[in-house]
């Protein structure tokens, strides 16, 4: 933990839209003492076509939310006709900046809103209809958001699956909701990477996949890739022969909007859903007032589309904002080390949005690459996705931000939708790591392990929210019993995140880390439970059990205990073969970066692997693996010990 405080600069505060605590806790207090005035004031930002009914009714014991239950509206016309028609249809909405850094173009909102009517009409000429799911599996290219925003406006659901993944994976996510419609990219290009078989994957997936009628392929490379007569269709052909004019499907408030896969502590990835009217309302708001966004702010989140960053803060809330949003379809290191500041530099960003897995890597590679650029356009940082460290925030802060910008550490989840713990850039000192102080309407609780609010500061616990804000997912998709159990359940009458956290003697949250087990490496969630089963299915593995360790750059690495079959040997094909079925079953991000070959794993006489030591062991801090006495063997210890990496 870090002492030192920031305060924001004058310069920053005169034009910030909350500019004192006193501003901060009297809106805060007034969102917590009546959430219902509060949130209906808020909802007004956002175009109804009818008013709701009631603001919010719950039940966490049921597992039950809605909000601006009898409302209507449509998510798309809010992001583009809404703007279109107050006169700002030659306005920049979106710039896209290629992997080739030659390569940028640009889309007002009138250009997105004549693309996104004519996709709407592909969809719906192919038999997409109000609550069908529609699969989009690409890289980060224009066509992404304008297929989703075309979901949007005909009332499909879009269940985006992050471009990394592998065939079995998307095969999975597809099935599991049951979708109509694939849309997909010949190949994709990210970093020196030329050939991301995304069509080919496509295929693979779909070889077991009887609810896709059609696949609808972009044209991204040129690349030639099969072709299914009667089955797949190029995005560009049907786009010329679409009928302009579209018009926005009314949707209720709480019609669903989205699905997003997210792992969980077992091996099967949850359907997140989240619905139309709640959603749009907390998005736009945290977007204005977080990053507080000005007019002609040239915004720019560099997280993929295919998570909740990109959902909720490169679509929907800058877009609901009439943002002027960057999204970038390479990665930091490519061609060089210098491609984020170039980027700041030649689209002249003002308010940057990153994860600390980004910093750390920059970081390390020396500040050659950041002074080459002019980054003067920066006014706000903002950092999203795991525990940020002192280093890097103050590298972060120092050498990007001049020591002007206010860094905005956001703390959320695919789950909450949108960002619950935060500073607001204006007001809040900063303390380099803590994500600061609820937003406004959200009451974060610590609990002890029996479920029992801890009171006062300077305490730590589990990490949980008192009442619902309008952005927090609905259900599981399918599954709303595994929403309840995994959600509600554990600490009854609360939102239980899954993380803890401790709240210091200014009541600051400084989150900790997950609970359960679940990783975060690199800002990606990923499943112990799903890296076991990929690691379980690969030639020779009798068992596997997978833990974080601290990593430099990653955050958390992927430690992987695993024990062959009888007679079978440890050797290079054997790890060789691990790699490749992890990465065919999740995808290449859930690789270990360690496997530990080990005669047995600790297991307690009930058979429950005892995952403290392989923690311990995998940080190699072998003085604290604390009591081995309730271990069926505890002379495996030993092995474990020895067999360190
Ligand atoms: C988990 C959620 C929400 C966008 C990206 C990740 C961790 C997220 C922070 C932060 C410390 C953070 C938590 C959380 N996390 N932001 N600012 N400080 N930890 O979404 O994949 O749903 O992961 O990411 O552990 O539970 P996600």
């Amino acid at each position: 933990m870090s002492d030192k405080l920031f305060s924001p600069s004058k310069e920053f505060s005169r034009k910030a839209r909350i500019s004192q605590m006193e501003r901060y806790w009297e809106i805060y207090n007034r969102s917590i003492k009546n959430p219902e005035a509060f949130w209906g004031e808020v909802a007004k930002r956002i175009n109804w076509v009818k008013k709701w009914d009631k603001v919010r009714e719950y039940d966490f014991v049921e597992a039950k939310i809605k909000w601006f239950e009898g409302g209507t509206l449509n998510a798309s016309f809010n992001c583009l006709d809404r703007h279109v028609e107050a006169g700002f249809g030659d306005q920049i909405a979106l710039i896209w900046e290629g992997n080739d850094p030659s390569k940028s173009t640009t889309f007002t909102y009138a250009q997105l809103l004549e693309k996104v009517q004519k996709f709407s009409n592909v969809l719906k000429n192919l038999g997409v209809k109000k609550g069908d799911r529609v699969c989009l599996y690409m890289q980060m290219i224009p066509e992404l958001p304008i297929a989703m925003l075309s979901c949007a406006r005909i009332g499909a659901i879009h269940s985006v699956v992050f471009g990394a993944f592998s065939a079995d994976s998307l095969r999975e996510r597809i099935n599991d909701s049951t979708c109509k419609i694939l849309i997909t990219q010949d190949t994709g290009v990210r970093g020196i990477k030329n050939d991301i078989p995304m069509k080919a994957n496509a295929d693979k997936a779909t070889a077991k996949t009887p609810s896709i009628k059609h696949v609808v392929v972009v044209k991204r490379t040129g690349e030639i890739v099969n072709f299914e007569e009667n089955r797949d269709i190029w995005w560009h052909d049907e786009m010329e022969k679409a009928e302009p004019k579209c018009e926005p499907e009314i949707m209720g408030a709480e019609d669903p909007l989205f699905i997003l896969y997210t792992s969980g502590s077992t091996g099967k990835p949850k359907g997140v859903l989240h619905t139309t009217g709640g959603y749009l309302v907390y998005t736009s708001y945290t977007h204005e007032m977080v990053f507080d966004y000005h007019e002609n702010d040239i915004y720019w989140c560099t997280a993929d589309i295919g998570w909740i960053t990109g959902h909720s803060y490169i679509v929907y809330g800058p877009m609901a904002n009439r943002a002027v949003t960057v999204m970038f379809e390479g990665v930091p290191n490519y061609p060089d080390y210098g491609r984020f500041w170039e980027i700041v530099d030649k689209h002249k960003v003002n308010i940057f949005y990153t994860a600390p897995t980004a910093l750390r890597a920059l970081m390390k590679e020396g500040d050659d690459w950041v002074n080459r650029n002019n980054l003067s356009t920066l006014r706000l940082l903002g950092t999203v996705g795991e525990p940020i460290k002192e280093p890097e925030w103050l590298w972060y802060y120092n050498k990007i931000g001049k020591s002007k910008c206010p860094v905005v550490d956001t703390w959320w989840q695919t789950e909450t939708g949108g960002i619950l713990i935060t500073p607001l850039p204006g007001s809040t000192p900063l303390k380099p790591g803590s994500a600061t102080l609820p937003f406004f309407g959200i009451e974060p609780v610590l609990l002890s392990e029996d479920g029992k609010e801890i009171d006062g500061n300077n305490v730590s616990g589990f990490l949980a929210i008192k009442a619902p804000w309008p952005g927090i997912m609905r259900t599981l998709y399918g599954d709303h019993k595994r929403f309840r159990n995994t959600y509600f359940s554990q600490c009854p009458g609360y939102y239980f995140t899954g993380d803890g956290a401790s709240r210091d003697e200014d009541g600051y949250y400084w989150i900790t880390g997950r609970v359960d087990d679940v990783l975060n490496v690199s800002g990606h969630r990923i499943g112990t439970a799903e890296i076991e089963g990929g690691i379980g299915k690969a030639n020779g593995v009798a068992e596997a059990a997978v833990v974080a360790y601290p990593h430099d750059i990653k955050g958390q690495g992927i430690y992987a205990f695993v024990t062959l079959m009888t007679g079978v040997q440890p050797d290079e094909a054997i790890r060789r073969g691990i790699l490749e079925m992890v990465t065919k079953e999740i995808g290449p991000h859930a690789k270990p970066d360690k496997i530990q070959f080990t005669p047995a794993l600790p297991k307690t006489r009930s058979g429950k692997i005892m995952r403290r030591i392989l923690r311990k062991i995998s940080e190699n801090d072998i003085e604290h693996l604390g009591d081995t006495s309730t271990l069926a063997d505890p002379s495996i210890i030993d092995a474990l010990v020895d067999g360190r990496i």
